[in-house]
């Protein structure tokens, strides 16, 4: 067996685990990254697209920003649609100058995978078999196979960067945690379109047949979502159809139109808000989706990741800095405060805007009244405006 030694082992090669092997290597800790797909694939998943103001200060921080501050587009504001009007909640002046980035999470990863092999930082992409053990010990251990070989990595800790789908949380013994779980009764249909976005802000609107966002990649791609059933057969939705649900649901009063374009990509995504604490066990650290998902609505989740990673590398630093395990014993209800305010937020963008299966007419009118009240109040805009920017 191939063995190799670091200080902290981190599984998953997602904006998680690539973030934290920068924080680290910048306070001069050593850390190896397995990843079970290959560098291509990660590179060309897409998914979030909306960075806080925060996360964005902390890839600059990093000197990893400079691709982001050339492509990345800055918003300061979103418009809310809905009875065929649009509002728009203007971040800057409800927040004291905040904004949010729209930059596409696979530009991010590829920014943070070329810039860690530029510096000799050790990646292992496409392996097989991951295990993790001795969570309990002085020196915990990650197990894999690459190219057919059997390797280990022994470390002084472990980041499960693994995602909501990987190996690190169930490693963990039953009891250890507590799970806390919504899953909701509805999912997003999204496409990744080639053509020019039909407005300069993203638009959430809500309509009687369903919850339809507009967003972007580019000033050349448009990214667009439209709620649908949980479990969606995607062959049931040709681009035809697709774009005219769009523009049923997408439609205001003022004569503004929906550009359409070639479909390079679509894919179906459950809704789901899922915690669990505490984010670690041993030696073993949960960080990002492998400890807790948010529904996209609120476009938090990449940003947890992130502040997560932050938090982990300042308690790992000092604990080689100084031999202080304090940050590290506080690493979970520090992280979780901020979770639970995104799920918080995450839950009630998602429960604004979407049309809730079952709901009553009494609720369906209740919803429109809420959307009339956070649309019409500066209070209510404003509580909005400081939770999508970022706590
Ligand atoms: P991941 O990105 O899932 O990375 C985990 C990595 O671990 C992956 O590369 C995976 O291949 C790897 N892995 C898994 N199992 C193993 C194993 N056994 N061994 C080794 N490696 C393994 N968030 C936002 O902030 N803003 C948004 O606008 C937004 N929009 C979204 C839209 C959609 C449609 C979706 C699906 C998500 C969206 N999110 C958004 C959420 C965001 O994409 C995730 O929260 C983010 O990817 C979490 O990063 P992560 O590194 O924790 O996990
Ligand atoms: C995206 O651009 O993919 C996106 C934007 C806002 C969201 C979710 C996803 O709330």
């Amino acid at each position: 067996m191939k063995k190799v030694q670091t200080q902290v082992g981190i599984v998953g090669a997602g904006p998680a685990g690539l973030l934290l092997s920068h924080l680290l290597r910048r306070a001069g800790v050593d850390s190896i990254i397995v990843e079970n797909c290959t560098r291509e694939y990660v590179e060309n998943r897409i998914r979030a697209g909306v960075l806080e103001q925060g996360t964005v200060d902390t890839i600059n921080a990093a000197g990893l920003g400079e691709r982001m501050q050339r492509e990345g587009l800055v918003h300061n504001g979103i418009e809310i649609r809905f009875n065929g009007k649009g509002h728009r909640i203007d971040f800057r002046s409800l927040t004291g100058g905040k904004r949010i980035t729209v930059y596409g999470q696979h530009e991010v990863v590829k920014d943070l995978i070329k810039a860690r092999l530029d510096q000799g930082g050790e990646i292992f992409f496409d392996v097989r078999d991951v295990t993790v053990h001795s969570l309990e010990s002085q020196r915990a251990g990650i197990l894999y196979k690459s190219a057919g070989e059997e390797c280990e990595i022994s470390c002084d800790f472990i980041a499960g960067c693994d995602g909501f789908h990987g190996i690190c949380r169930p490693s963990i013994p039953k009891g250890a945690l507590t799970a806390y779980e919504r899953t909701f009764p509805f999912g997003w249909l999204g496409i990744l379109a080639e053509v020019a976005p039909s407005s300069d802000e993203l638009i959430y609107a809500h309509h009687e047949r369903g919850f339809a966002l507009l967003s972007m990649r580019s000033p050349e791609i448009s990214r667009l979502y439209l709620q649908c059933e949980p479990d969606e057969d995607l062959s049931n939705w040709p681009g035809d159809r697709i774009w005219k649900e769009l523009q049923i649901r997408l439609r205001d009063d003022s004569g503004w139109k929906l550009k359409e374009g070639p479909i390079l990509q679509k894919s179906v995504t459950g809704m789901r808000s899922f915690v669990v604490e505490p984010m670690q066990f041993g030696r073993l650290f949960l960080a990002g989706d492998s400890a807790h998902i948010v529904p996209p609505t609120g476009a938090k989740g990449m940003n947890l990741a992130v502040s997560d990673v932050k938090v982990l590398a300042e308690a790992v630093a000092a604990f080689y800095r100084d031999g202080s395990e304090d940050l590290l014993q506080s690493y979970s209800s520090t992280c979780l405060r901020r979770i639970w305010k995104a799920q918080r937020f995450s839950a009630w963008m998602t429960l604004l805007l979407h049309k809730i299966p079952g709901q009553c007419p009494f609720d369906d009118r209740r919803q429109l009244a809420e959307l009339d009240y956070v649309t019409s109040s500066k209070a209510a805009a404003t509580t909005l405006a400081e939770n999508y920017v970022g706590l």
